[in-house]
This record gives structure tokens, C-alpha cells and sequence, in this order.
């Protein structure tokens, strides 16, 4: 199974683009994110500090534009923020999300020339809404990638994995896919399988 999938779904508009910016740029993304990733991974590596917001405006702009390709859903927008405090490389260190178990991104700033996503050999299909964090010592990486710039991608978020060589800020917008049925806020039973069965037109590879 293939850990990251290109989407085939049109860029947001500069509508959208401009309206993060502009949220973010008010934003305080607190060093605690940090200092907590520092002390799990016992002082060896510079993580990002991190922040994901799901403001409501952003919803109504990505139902606008995105809801009709996804009929067996409802969307809601996501941004995620990860910023680099020091003049070296920065990471989103080794960890599963809980929270979802796909990413359907978008990069509005990668964060550097050459930030990569790294995939390991572990994947966690238990649903409890709590990320989890894991020591690199634990994992071997079996993939790695480099977003294009302009692209959705869909990432299989339940394997393992880490972000790598962040210069800057990372910045990024996620559509949140919801079964309606389950009177849900986040659906974290969906997966990138059940993704590609309901939706194999916009999957165009990786
Ligand atoms: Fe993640």
C-alpha cells in the first residue's frame, strides 16, 4: 500500500490562501509543542512548535470549493502550523496521528527547500483521538518524499512518520473528511483504503 497519493483536486483559491495567511499571521504558536517533543525525545533533536486550527470560516470557504468533490462526506478546513525557532534544521519528529488516519494536504509554504516527509515501519490502526509519539530509536524509515509545490496530497497518517529539514514555517491546509452518518467531529476510523475505494478518480499516483 502506498503511504502518499497525489489528489487530483484544484489548488484552493487565492481567497482561501489569503484568508490563512492573514489568520496565522495572528496566531501565537506556543513553544510549549516544542519543549514537550524536546523532553520525549530526551534533548537529542530541534523540533518545530506546532499548532492545528479548524476556525470556522475556513469551513465555509472549503465547502465552497471542495464539498461537491466529496459526496460521501462533509468537509471542514483544517491548518496546520509548523514553525521553526532556531537557524537549524527543525522536525516534526516521529510520531502517528491519532487524530485522523489521512492527511489530505495542501502546502501553502513547505517550510524549505527540502523538508521531507519520512514513512517507518510501524502503523497503529487503533482509533483513540490521541496522537502518539515515537522514539526514532524504535523505528527504521522505509520511504521518504518531497511535497510538489501546488498539490493535494492524500498521506496515510496512521503509519508512523516524521517531517524533516524545516528551515522556516510550515504551513499547511487540510481537508477534514467526516462520514455524516456518524455524527462525528473527526472521523478517526477512515483510512487511506477506504479513501481510495470511495474517491479512485482523484487518486493519481504519488
Ligand atoms: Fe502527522
Amino acid at each position: 500500500m502506498k503511504n502518499v497519493i497525489a489528489i487530483d483536486l484544484p489548488q484552493p483559491s487565492t481567497k482561501i490562501i489569503e484568508a490563512i495567511k492573514k489568520f496565522v499571521a495572528l496566531q501565537t504558536i506556543s513553544i510549549d509543542s516544542k519543549n514537550k517533543l524536546e523532553e520525549f525525545h530526551h534533548h537529542t533533536i530541534n523540533p518545530v512548535s506546532f499548532n492545528f486550527f479548524v476556525p470556522d470560516f475556513l469551513t465555509l470557504l472549503v465547502r465552497k470549493e471542495y464539498q461537491h468533490f466529496f459526496p460521501h462526506h462533509q468537509l471542514k478546513g483544517m491548518i496546520g502550523v509548523f514553525k521553526n525557532h532556531t537557524t537549524s534544521p527543525a522536525c516534526m519528529p516521529t510520531h502517528i496521528d491519532r487524530t485522523r488516519a489521512i492527511g489530505l494536504n495542501y502546502f501553502i509554504d513547505s517550510g524549505g527547500n527540502d523538508v521531507r516527509t519520512f514513512f517507518y515501519d510501524r502503523e497503529d490502526i487503533s482509533a483513540t483521538g490521541i496522537s502518539t509519539n515515537v522514539l526514532y530509536s524504535e523505528v527504521t524509515p522505509i520511504e521518504n518524499f518531497i511535497a510538489k509545490p501546488n498539490t493535494w496530497y492524500c498521506y496515510n497518517v496512521r503509519r508512523c512518520h516524521s517531517v524533516e529539514n524545516i528551515e522556516t514555517t510550515r504551513t499547511f491546509i487540510a481537508l477534514k473528511i467526516i462520514r455524516p452518518g456518524l455524527g462525528l467531529d473527526s472521523d478517526y476510523e477512515y483510512n487511506i483504503i477506504d479513501f481510495q475505494k470511495d474517491y479512485p478518480h482523484l487518486c493519481i499516483g504519488s
